[in-house]
């Protein structure tokens, strides 16, 4: 058996980010495909998530809930053909573990299988750490997700911001802070090594953070959890027209895009392009 080849980030590896209160952040995007996926992996971010986002970013749907496990095996096999020092975790999308722990262990298991992931995520706090249980006694690595979860788009009335109350003024119980910090502890009691907090005033995640013993991995959730996650295509500014408050675009990829194809069709129709054959030059393909 051979172990992980040198240099290569693995659960223990980000566990131990935390543990011995390393001052490095853990740096996390998504990715759906294999041209993006090794990008982002020979840039050196340390997880890369192939996210049930795949069903907004890739899919153009509402929301996260039509996506199928076979859907997120299928960019799986893409993202970790890829892939030589990131840790790469799938998301199990909606169904496809809530029913009981043996789908959960059966999904789980397909998408490390097939797909060739290290571990998978799931989200819900107490209500799913039996779930995390069963999956970590058979080996099979988690990090939870708790805050705002995609795949409660229809409870939560859209992808809104969870946490900002308190039991005190909020009758029932989901979405206050006090439930999100019992989530989480949770998780981690379960088993987990790492949780998402997503969607969550950044004083509760740095709660959050000051008590748990696996790294927390924030988006939209403040600058004190121990690592970061972004959707790439909304970091690299792919789609102009989304914005949303938390995230900072790091390129503009969209208005890139569209000026290339706006520019490519002038100049097939102004006969500037394609050049005589003799003069195109060949590119070698990057390895
Ligand atoms: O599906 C996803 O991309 C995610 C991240 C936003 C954490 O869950």
């Amino acid at each position: 058996m051979k172990d992980a080849s040198p240099g290569r980030i693995t659960v223990p590896s980000i566990l131990e980010r935390k543990r011995s209160g390393s001052a490095q952040k853990i740096t996390a995007l998504t990715a759906y495909d294999y041209l993006f996926a090794r990008l982002v992996d020979r840039a050196g971010i340390d997880l890369i998530l192939v996210g049930d986002s795949l069903g907004t970013v890739i899919q153009g749907n509402e929301s996260t809930i039509p996506v199928t496990l076979d859907q997120v095996i299928y960019h799986a096999k893409c993202v970790t053909r890829a892939v030589q020092h990131a840790l790469v975790v799938g998301d199990l999308p909606f169904l496809s573990y809530q029913i009981s722990p043996e789908q959960a262990l059966e999904s789980a298991g397909r998408l490390l299988k097939e797909g060739g992931v290290a571990a998978v995520k799931l989200e819900g706090g107490v209500h799913m750490a039996e779930t995390v249980r069963r999956l970590v006694q058979i080996d099979i690595p988690v990090m939870g997700h708790v805050g705002l979860t995609p795949q409660s788009y229809h409870r939560m009335g859209g992808h809104k911001q969870q946490g900002k109350k308190s039991l005190k003024t909020e009758r029932a119980a989901a979405g206050t802070a006090e439930r999100i910090v019992e989530d989480a502890l949770a998780i981690e009691d379960a088993g987990a090594f790492a949780v998402v907090l997503e969607g969550i005033p950044d004083e509760l995640a740095t709660e959050i953070t000051s008590k748990l013993s696996i790294p927390t991995i924030g988006i939209g959730a403040g600058p004190d959890c121990d690592g970061q996650i972004l959707v790439l295509h909304d970091m690299l500014g792919v789609d102009p027209e989304f914005r949303p408050r938390f995230v900072k675009r790091y390129a503009n990829l969209g208005e890139t895009i569209s000026s290339a194809c706006k520019l490519y069709g002038e100049e097939i129709r102004s006969g500037a392009f394609p050049a005589p054959s003799a003069k195109l030059v060949k590119i070698p393909r990057a390895k």
